[in-house]
């Protein structure tokens, strides 16, 4: 038995967000004031996520990635992660972070599975670092990377949400550091995700020029197959760099028709697809593995074949109920 939607896409890999809360408060996520949270009652507890995960995993899904909020600030989280590994056929799980707690946790998470790592990191300066996540210290990401380098997790992933006027002048130097360390720097478009609708629209970058300024630095640029996870980007390897750089392009050419992917929130919602507004509640089924099982495919007929995310899209705002990473989970 699999999951197959009516396009014909098949899903293995599910997003799980363990927790809406977070550390930071990146500019492009959310307000100052952060989000409104959820009550500790609504979110999952583990058990339940596991109970989740057992259910899906014979119908085809092999990939899990835990992401948040922030998953490193929900207590335990390595003992999730551990179950979650242990449970037959799920052969990858990943982490997505921001890195803040990464360097003291890392060593813990690795003995009980975690295969990957996701790491944001948007800026390799203090001052604009702690501009764009409003406080957070870039010297914690950087321990964090380091601490992944020496325990030899391949590959690193460091996830750069690009903004005009804010780190558009890093792109030469994110580039470099893929020539001295086997890091793979992932750009990633901004997307109109949050309530901030003049700010993204200011701010917006089409991903083109990263592949201008490289090539304006005189970088030879290799297309890159083989590197695990790769469904949605598109990847490039300087000359005789260590690393590789991607392009995540969600809005100008979205990647739509291969989309192998599903959602869980923090609060019990499988979620088909980021963009549009549908959920369902499953929270209380997952006692009933005939009972989920039915609600997610219905979930999943219902799935829009494509996202209308596109910036040429006056509609997108009437279109959809706008909420921030935190609450869906990247
Ligand atoms: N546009 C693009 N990427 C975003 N992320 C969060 N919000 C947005 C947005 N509006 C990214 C974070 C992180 C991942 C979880 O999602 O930078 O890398
Ligand atoms: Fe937190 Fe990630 Fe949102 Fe930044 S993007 S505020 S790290 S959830």
């Amino acid at each position: 038995m699999s999951l197959e939607d009516k396009f014909g896409r098949q899903y293995d890999y599910l997003r799980i967000s363990v927790t809406d809360r977070c550390n930071l408060r990146c500019i492009y996520c959310m307000g100052p004031e952060g989000i409104k949270l959820l009550p500790h009652q609504d979110i999952l507890t583990y058990e339940e996520i596991v109970r989740f995960v057992e259910i899906l995993a014979p119908l085809g899904i092999k990939k899990l990635r835990i992401t948040g909020g922030e998953p490193l600030v929900r207590k335990g989280i390595e003992n999730l992660i551990g179950s979650l590994s242990n449970i037959p056929g799920i052969k990858d799980v990943a982490l997505t972070t921001n890195g803040q707690l990464l360097a003291k946790n890392l060593e813990k998470l690795k003995e009980k599975g975690l295969n990957r790592l996701n790491i944001s990191v948007d800026s390799l300066r203090p001052i604009t670092y702690k501009k764009i996540t409003r406080g957070g210290d870039l010297n914690n990401v950087l321990a964090g990377i380091k601490k992944a380098l020496a325990l030899n997790f391949s590959p690193i992933k460091l996830n750069v949400v690009l903004m005009a006027g804010i780190n558009e002048l890093e792109i030469a130097d994110f580039l470099k550091l893929t020539l001295d360390y086997p890091l793979h720097v992932r750009f990633i478009e901004y997307m109109p995700l949050d309530n901030h609708d003049t700010f993204w629209l200011n701010r917006y970058l089409p991903l083109q020029v990263v592949k201008d300024r490289a090539l304006a630095l005189g970088y030879r640029l290799n297309s890159y197959e083989g590197l695990p996870g790769n469904g949605t980007a598109e990847i490039f390897q300087i000359n005789k760099a260590k690393g590789t750089i991607g392009l995540i392009h969600p809005v100008s050419g979205h990647f739509c028709s291969t989309c192998n992917r599903l959602r869980l929130t923090a609060d019990g919602k499988f979620k088909p697809c980021l963009y549009w507004d549908e959920e369902i509640y499953v929270r209380e089924a997952i006692g009933n593995p005939q009972l989920l099982t039915g609600l997610i495919k219905e979930g999943l007929c219902k799935k829009k074949e494509k996202h209308l995310m596109a910036e040429s899209n006056p509609d997108y705002r009437s279109q959809v109920n706008l909420r921030s990473m935190a609450q869906i989970g990247g």
